[in-house]
């Protein structure tokens, strides 16, 4: 296994693909590695001809410093799960002076409205965390491919916008949301659910498949209000949003339209653990 914490380090371990035009795969994680990454990697590797995973809690993308310090690092036992799928990966994992040399601050991006949905709105600030790292590293990695799970679908189009506006030529591939049996989505920050969380949790999903199951007969305003209803009474979870967007904007929607494709997007509170789930609608 390749563990590179240098910029110019990885870039030289990049550069003889890049001159051999070779393609390269990037899965950008924040480490604390779980199923849905390996999954992102397994594509990778079978996609690619060398591979770039990094491993970087990036700054800029959070919105409190209890966030931030609280995010589970867990490097020895991520490069072990890493080293299971393939020791020919190279794994990328900076200080934050190495990403960011001078000021820890962020680009400030138009993505065309994408920014100001749901997340956005919770979240003032993160999409420019993420795009302003996600830039750094594909200016080091020149990736080929770069790929990325579809819980976060709202990060996921940002993503595809950052690279048109950068004008960037990596293509960028969204994967399925991985699930533990009990519907789940894998996620860094349910390694910090208490066992009365992980118990409660799985309602996140539930939730969203009765909405699927229920979409063709009842209204945007019905099935908001029923989804109020399930977590009104929930001594464990505290949802902060439940939206019914259009997948193509990610606009928000109060009434459904004949041939457009939605998507159900949620966001729930466990104590201080934020989770966040999506389905496809049609
Ligand atoms: O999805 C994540 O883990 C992060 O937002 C990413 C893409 C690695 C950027 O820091």
């Amino acid at each position: 296994m390749y563990v590179y914490k240098k910029r110019r380090d990885i870039v030289a371990a990049v550069a003889p693909y890049l001159e051999a035009q070779r393609t390269i795969g990037f899965v950008p994680t924040m480490g604390a590695l779980h199923q849905g990454h390996i999954e992102l990697v397994n594509r990778a590797v079978k996609e690619n001809e060398v591979v770039v995973v990094s491993i970087f809690i990036n700054p800029t993308q959070f919105n409190t410093t209890e966030d931030l310090v609280n995010y589970p690092r867990t490097l020895d036992a991520d490069i072990m799960l890493l080293q299971e799928v393939s020791t020919h990966i190279l794994v990328f994992t900076p200080d934050v002076k190495e990403v960011y040399p001078s000021d820890i601050t962020s680009l400030h991006y138009d993505f065309g409205g994408l920014e100001h949905e749901m997340e956005g709105k919770f979240r003032p600030g993160h999409f420019d965390g993420v795009g302003t790292v996600l830039k750094h590293f594909f200016e080091i990695v020149k990736p080929t491919r770069a790929y990325f799970g579809e819980k976060d679908f709202q990060q996921l189009q940002i993503v595809k916008k950052l690279v048109d506006i950068e004008k960037m030529s990596v293509q960028i591939i969204g994967c399925p949301i991985f699930r533990e049996e009990s519907g789940l989505a894998l996620s860094s920050r349910n390694k910090r659910l208490n066992n009365e969380q992980l118990k409660a949790s799985p309602l996140i999903y539930k939730t969203l498949v009765q909405v699927k199951k229920k979409f063709g007969t009842k209204s945007v305003i019905e099935l908001k209000h029923w989804v109020f209803e399930q977590f009104e009474h929930n001594a464990t979870l505290e949802l902060e949003y439940f939206e019914i967007a259009k997948t193509s904007d990610l606009k928000s929607v109060e009434q459904k339209k004949e041939n457009i494709k939605y998507r159900a997007f949620i966001a729930v509170f466990a104590g201080e653990i934020r989770l966040i789930d999506n389905i496809a609608l049609n």
